[in-house]
Formats: structure tokens, sequence, C-alpha cells
């Protein structure tokens, strides 16, 4: 068993796909007129922010309540860890309050991988975004959202074979880009990474990826879907690119470059977005734009993950 979901990697296709089914099932149930679910009753869950969120955050919170936990919202900006208090004093004053389940957003890669392996608490860790690492449950409510719009009714046990899926930007600082190469990989979609020599990471000959620089060239090929991937410049210590106007002309998805967009090629973004800058508004808000549609899929597959990790249920196994 899994007890965990720390990173894409540790999901065979078999998993992954139980997941997106199992996700499948909570959007059915978020159409009922009474959308709890007594799956997680008499559970505490407790989601422990280190770092800013607004989707992430109230998602599981909202998929926490969804499935009848109880929920405890911990963010390091206002507790004792601005006092000073460790990592691992923090988590041992949560163990001894008796929580059943961490969901743990982080700055430091590995954090959560940490936090499932040291005895500080023997509970289900799921990492909600750790440094330039993983983030786990957004690759899934991506390939949950690009299942649905490809496949539709009949999407259930399928994986994403066949999918030509372009993500462009800051790979370099992306546990989003991480999460989904590994993830789609495994689905059986071919995935081309396109960014600035400078945001592209040291050793990408070993992912199961293309890379170009030029996001004109690879636009101008078939694809299915471009993930475009938010400049994260509260990572970058150094200049990674002349300026806000020069990266947009080269690896944004301006209103020129979604004008020559087929109006089948599906556009998504983690969020939050920089308009204007890696994405205009024409194409984040365009017919063909998937982003609040992963927004709203983000709450069924963290039911989906949640129900699974601390249910012990069989697709974990
Ligand atoms: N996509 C994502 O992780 O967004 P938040 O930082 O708002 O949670």
């Amino acid at each position: 068993m899994i007890p965990h979901l720390i990173s894409t990697r540790d999901l065979s296709r078999e998993q992954a796909i139980a997941l997106l089914d199992i996700s499948a099932d909570m959007a059915e149930s978020g159409a009922r007129e009474n959308k709890k679910l007594p799956a997680l009753r008499g559970k505490t869950i407790v989601n422990l922010f280190y770092e800013d969120s607004t989707r992430t955050r109230i998602s599981f919170e909202v998929a926490e309540k969804r499935l009848s936990a109880d929920v405890i919202n911990f963010s390091a900006k206002g507790s004792s860890v601005a006092k000073g208090e460790s990592f691992k004093d923090t988590i041992v004053t949560l163990r001894e309050m008796g929580v059943d389940g961490v969901v743990i957003r982080h700055p430091s890669s590995g954090a959560p991988h940490l936090l499932a392996e040291r005895d500080w608490i023997d509970v289900p860790v799921i990492n909600a975004g750790d440094g330039t690492h993983e983030h786990p449950t957004q690759a899934l409510l991506d390939a949950y959202t690009l299942r649905a719009k490809r496949w539709g009714d009949s999407a259930r046990s399928k994986g994403l074979d066949g999918l030509r899926v372009v993500i462009v930007g800051d790979i370099l600082h992306s546990r989003v880009a991480r999460s989904n190469i590994w993830l789609l990989h495994t689905l059986g979609a071919t995935v081309t990474v396109v960014a600035p020599p400078t945001l592209l990471p040291p050793g990408l000959s070993e992912w199961p990826v293309s890379v170009s620089y030029d996001l004109d060239a690879v636009l101008a090929q078939p694809c299915d879907a471009v993930m475009m991937l938010r400049v994260q410049s509260e990572r970058m210590r150094a200049a990674y690119f002349p300026n806000a106007h020069e990266y947009s002309a080269g690896w944004g998805l301006t209103l020129e470059r979604f004008h020559r967009l087929s109006p089948d090629v599906m556009i998504l973004h983690p969020g939050p977005m920089n308009r204007g800058f890696e994405i205009s508004s024409a194409a984040a808000d365009a017919t063909q734009s998937l982003v609040l549609d992963q927004v709203a899929n983000g709450v069924f597959v963290r039911m989906a993950v949640l129900y699974s990790v601390l249910t012990g249920t069989e697709v974990m196994s």
C-alpha cells in the first residue's frame, strides 16, 4: 500500500487511472443537491500551509468538508512558526492534538517526503506543493480535465494515450511541470517543454520530454493542449530573461499567438495567472481555455486523493 501522495512518479498507470475514475465519481456526487459524503466522518485533517495559496488550500478544505472530515487550517504566517518554532515541533504539536492526515505545502523541496519518512507523526501525508519539486494533485486535476474534455462521458478507465501536450514557460522553478511531465508520460501522452534556455533545469535528457526554445515553431505543429506556466518571480535569484516584454514576446501566449492556435487546442494554466505576461486575457478567457474547469475539477480530484489515501482504498495498494 502507498499510504501517502508525495509525487506523481510514485503512481502506476493503473493507480492514476483509478484516481481519475474516483474523481469522476466525486464529480457525480458534487452534482447532487446534498453534496456531502460520509467517507471521512470522524477524521481530522490539517491543511499545513507554509506558503501562500488560494486554489489548493481552499479546494482541499472544500474537498475535506464534502467528505465530512473535521478540518484545521494552519498557515505558518500568524502561527508560532513566526516566533521561530521548528518544523518538527510544529508537527509533534499537531500530532498530540489527534490529527488523522496532513496536507502540506512548503517552500522546501522534500518537506512532505521528510514528514512521511520521520516518526514525528504516523498519518497519511499529501503533498500540496513542495518548493520546485512536485505538486501531484495539480497534475492529477490537469489530467482529469484533459481526459474529461477529450473523451467526455466515455472518459472512464482511459489514460491520455496519444495526447500531445506542450508545456510552456518557467520549467526550472515549476513543481506543476515536474508532476505533470511524469503523470502525462505515465498516462500515455507525449510532452514537449518550451522555455528560454535559462528557465530549463539541468538533466532534462533524463525526462520523458522533447525540448524546444522556439514556441512559434512548436505551435506550428499539431498539438492537443498548451499548458502555460506562471513565471515564478518569487523563486528567482537572478535575471533569467531581459524583461517582461521580451519574455512575453518569446514565450507568452500573446493575443497574436492565440489567434494562430486552432480552436480545438485546449489551453491550461494552473493559476495564479500573470495576465499580459505569460498569457493574454484573450487566451485565458477563451472558450477553449480550461482554466476554470481546472479549478472546479480540483475539488473532485482532491476528494478522490483524500478518500483513497485516508481510507486505504485499493487504488493506492
Ligand atoms: N495552482 C496552484 O497551486 O494555485 P495556488 O498557489 O493558488 O494554490
